[in-house]
């Protein structure tokens, strides 16, 4: 594993590689950092390069501004491939790293042999949603700790947490590190982002939805009738799992997003 500093906006945007070849980018979600795939990264990293990325005010990569809108985030990912010259890439984004993926997709399209949307949505916020949102930004200037913790175990399946307790410990652990500054900015650029319906439906790369059953976050009714309109579509749907798929079951993830990488690099 080698870790990197790209600069980007005058502000240092962290990320690691592993493996060579053909290249997969992973985009962890909200509170997360590039750490959250440690457990899936060998699975790809046998065939292809593999570079995961701390989002800005995420990791141990610099807060931008107030706000982190998907489309600035997406020219921090675009900032990283710039650096490593990679020219192709399949994109792996999880929840927010999803919107962000789907906002890179949006402007640098020429750039994506593939998408794969893991528990994300290319709907934008309801207006209840962005209720919620507000409400969070008013709680974590005030108490972070109080938001972070019950939000990150109602990411995993209720079912499956007893027997994952040092994958919930790992995700509070990384949450905790997070800036008050880059979850408010996360927060808000998350509540403004528009639709991405029309990046699915005119993709003319393969996407693929992984959908958790037990997802507390993205409903899977929801996201299944996502993939409908999707038109060359993988959909995963995981039985047991919450919304944290490459925490929960990361060798049957990681197995089936080698495959779906596989096959987007052989789509024409
Ligand atoms: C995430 O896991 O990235 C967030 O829960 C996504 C969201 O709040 O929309």
């Amino acid at each position: 594993m080698t870790h990197h500093i790209v600069s980007f906006r005058n502000a240092n945007i962290h990320c690691y590689t592993e493996g060579k070849g053909r290249c997969i980018v992973l985009l962890h979600g909200f509170l997360g950092s590039s750490e959250v795939w440690k457990y899936i990264v060998p699975y790809l990293s046998s065939s292809f390069k593999v570079i995961c990325i701390d989002l800005p005010g995420h990791g141990k990569s610099d807060c931008i501004g107030y706000a982190h809108s998907m489309e600035l985030m997406a020219d921090a990912v675009y900032a990283v491939l710039k650096y490593f010259k990679i020219k192709k890439c399949v994109l792996v984004g999880h929840s927010m790293g999803g919107y962000v993926s789907l906002a890179f997709a949006q402007k640098y399209s020429e750039f994506v042999k593939g998408l794969c949307l893991f528990h994300s949505t290319a709907y934008p916020d309801s207006e209840e949603k962005k209720k919620d949102r507000n409400r969070a930004i008013k709680i974590i200037k005030t108490n972070p700790k109080l938001f972070i913790q019950p939000m990150i175990k109602n990411l995993f399946s209720k079912k499956l947490l007893p027997y994952l307790l040092n994958e919930l410990k790992l995700a509070t652990e990384i949450a905790m590190q997070t800036p008050v500054q880059g979850i408010i900015a996360a927060l808000v650029g998350m509540r403004d982002r528009p639709s991405y319906l029309p990046v699915i439906k005119y993709a003319p790369f393969p996407v693929m939805m992984i959908i958790g059953k037990y997802d507390n976050v993205l409903p899977a009714n929801i996201l299944l009738e996502q993939c409908e309109i999707i038109p060359h579509k993988t959909c995963l749907f995981l039985e047991y799992e919450g919304h944290f798929g490459q925490l929960e079951n990361p060798k049957f993830t990681g197995i089936s997003i080698r495959k779906f990488a596989r096959n987007c690099f052989l789509h024409k």
